[in-house]
Formats: structure tokens, sequence, C-alpha cells
């Protein structure tokens, strides 16, 4: 038997509070435009956590959603794995809050930390998990509360990035025709200072804000993002250009753009939910997946490539029939 690891499920959730490009360029002494922001990254608008929402609570509702899509319950589960870089609290992990919240006092939870690339990081270890046998079915969660970590004085981080999960779950069958063919995960330590939190609990005891040269993360991005998707489908023995679905990290329509024309693909291949969500860090390639699910563009048995790119810096890509 060859175990795979197919996608049983797939859900969404984003906070209620929508925030309009304008509301940034009202904000007194910000001297940014909605033409600008739209132009220079193709986003329109970001939804924003309240103040009593957490990471785990936007977790849960698009675990639920998951679970729903997949006709399971918490009790099918035997590992719950979060992606994110905006834990409720440093520790206990996300992951054993949203256990806890789905009634699970069986199997084991944890996070993974790679920032926007966490969903990434998260399915070649779920696919790991379930080839190796370790576990059967795995709930993969990418949630964010990236509001919380923006300095809404710097221009030129606080309008790109929003809130929002994604989830996925993934649950061993020997069947070839479905499920994670291939995945591949890098990082470099080298390029920490241009995208980086300035705070955390050894260091400064504080939690810090977001900061980015954005510039120069913008060019590793693209060059990296198109190396990896090459990397990826090649080790599968695939032609890039033949996958039916891309679904980038959603960081800036300009990347997706100069990624696309790279590996020669259709603008009509890739989904872009970046204009409606902003980056919404790991939850950023789960949202559009289930957006371009619910629209009805993908099917099941489409061949779908997944990619991010974030700091670390930490990039990704993972090749799959849906
Ligand atoms: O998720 C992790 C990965 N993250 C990314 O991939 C983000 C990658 N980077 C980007 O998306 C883009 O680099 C940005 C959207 C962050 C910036 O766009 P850019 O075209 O690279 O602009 P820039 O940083 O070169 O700045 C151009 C100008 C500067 O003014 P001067 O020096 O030319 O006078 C900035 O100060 O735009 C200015 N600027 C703004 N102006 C109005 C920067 N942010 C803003 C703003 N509104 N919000």
């Amino acid at each position: 038997m060859t175990r795979r690891a197919v996608i049983a499920g797939i859900g969404s959730h984003l906070p209620e509070r929508i925030v309009e490009n304008a509301e940034f360029a009202d904000r007194m002494g910000l001297e940014t435009s909605d033409e600008w922001i739209r132009e220079r990254t193709g986003i329109k608008r970001r939804h924003f956590a309240a103040d009593d929402e957490t990471t785990s609570d936007l977790g849960f509702k698009a675990a639920r959603k998951a679970l729903e899509n997949a006709g399971l319950t918490p009790a099918d589960l035997d590992l719950v794995l979060v992606a994110t870089s905006t834990p409720d609290l440093t520790f206990p992990s996300t992951a054993t809050m949203i256990q806890h919240r789905l009634g699970m006092t069986h199997g084991a939870a944890f996070d993974v930390q790679a920032v926007c690339s966490g969903f990434l990081y998260g399915m070649h270890t779920a696919n790991a998990l379930i080839r190796s046998g370790a576990h059967d079915r795995i709930l993969l969660i990418g949630a964010e509360t990236f509001s919380r970590i923006l300095d809404f004085e710097d221009r030129s981080t606080c309008v790109l990035f929003g809130d929002g999960a994604g989830a996925v779950v993934l649950e061993a069958a020997d069947d070839p025709d479905r499920g994670i063919i291939h995945t591949v995960i890098r990082s470099n330590g080298a390029h920490k200072d241009m995208l980086y939190v300035d705070g955390g609990p050894s260091a400064t005891g504080t939690v810090g804000k977001l900061r980015m040269l954005g510039n120069a993360v913008f060019k590793h991005a693209v060059t990296d993002i198109a190396g990896i998707i090459r990397t990826c489908a090649e080790e599968a023995g695939q032609d890039v250009p033949s996958i039916d679905w891309f679904i980038p990290h959603q960081a800036n329509q300009r990347i997706l753009v100069a990624v696309a024309r790279k590996l020669k693909l259709r603008p009509e291949q890739v989904v872009s939910t970046v204009a409606e969500h902003a980056n919404t860090s790991a939850a950023s390639v789960p949202l559009a997946w289930d957006a371009a699910v619910r629209d009805g563009r993908i099917q099941r048995g489409d061949s779908i490539m997944l990619e991010a790119f974030g700091g670390g810096f930490t990039w990704g890509a993972c090749l799959l029939r849906y």
C-alpha cells in the first residue's frame, strides 16, 4: 500500500471587521493613499480581528468548517497542527488551545513557526507524518492576527497585512490519484534583518512590532518562489505550466505577476485574494485555496501548486491533487 496524505476537507474564517485602504489614508500623518496601496500591492481591503478576538478564535472557526467539509468530527483526528507567528500567548501553543476547544482529550497538538511559509511547512510535516504511518488524520490550520504586531505609524508595513485563518484536514489513503504528491521547504537565516519582529520573550520581554525592508524582500521572494516551484515540479516529474492551479502566498499582486511571468503561467491559473485579504501570513494560502474551492474554480481531481515565502527567510512549495 502507498500511503498518501489526501485532502479530506477545507475551510476558512475571516474576522467581521473590514478595513478599507481609505482608513489608512485618512489617518493623520501616515501620508499614504488608496491609489498607492492598490498600485504597489494590489490590496484594496483587509480584515482585522476585534480587540477580544484571538488567533485561536479564528483558527477554531476555520477548523470547524474544514471538519464539516470533510464530514468528520474531532474524534476522528489524531493530530492538530497550527501554523502561526501570532500565538494567543507565548505558551501554551495555539494548537493545544484549539485542540481543547474542539473537545479533544486524545491525540496531540503543536505549533509550527515559519512565519508566512508556516502553512507550507505544515503541509510538509503533515505529509511526512501521514506517509510514515505515525498519524492517520491531521488537522492543519494557518491562523494569524498580524494586526497585533503592526506599527500603525509605519506606512511601509501597516497597510500590507490582515487577519484570518484557513484549515485543511489531511487523511491517510491508498489512492494514487489524490493527495500530496511532493513538498519542498527551504530556509536561510542570513536575511533575518530584512523581515523580523523587534521583540520577543527572551530578547526584550515584549511582543514587538513587524519590521521589513520591503523592496529587498520583494526581490528575494520572486527569485526564491520561482526557484522552489521549479524544483518541486521537477522532483515530482511534472511540467510547471501543465499544473491546473497555482495558489501563492498573498503578499503582493506584483510578486504573483512576476512569478507567473517567470514560469510562463496564464493569469487564470493563479488564484489571487490579495485584494480582499492582504497578507495574512500563514493563513494566506489556505484562505485563497478555500475561496477558489467555494467559488467553484477548483474541482476535485485538479492539480495544485501551493507556495509561500516569509520571514527567516523561509520558503516552500507543495504539489498535490485535490
Ligand atoms: O509575507 C512576507 C513577504 N513579504 C513580501 O513579500 C513583501 C514584499 N515587498 C513588497 O510587497 C513591496 O516592496 C512593498 C509593497 C512593501 C513596497 O513597494 P515598493 O514598490 O518596493 O516600494 P519601495 O519600498 O521601494 O518604496 C517606494 C516609495 C518610497 O518613497 P521614496 O523613498 O521613493 O520617496 C516609500 O517611502 O514608496 C514609499 N512608500 C509609501 N508611499 C505611500 C512606502 N509605503 C508607502 C505607503 N504609501 N503605504
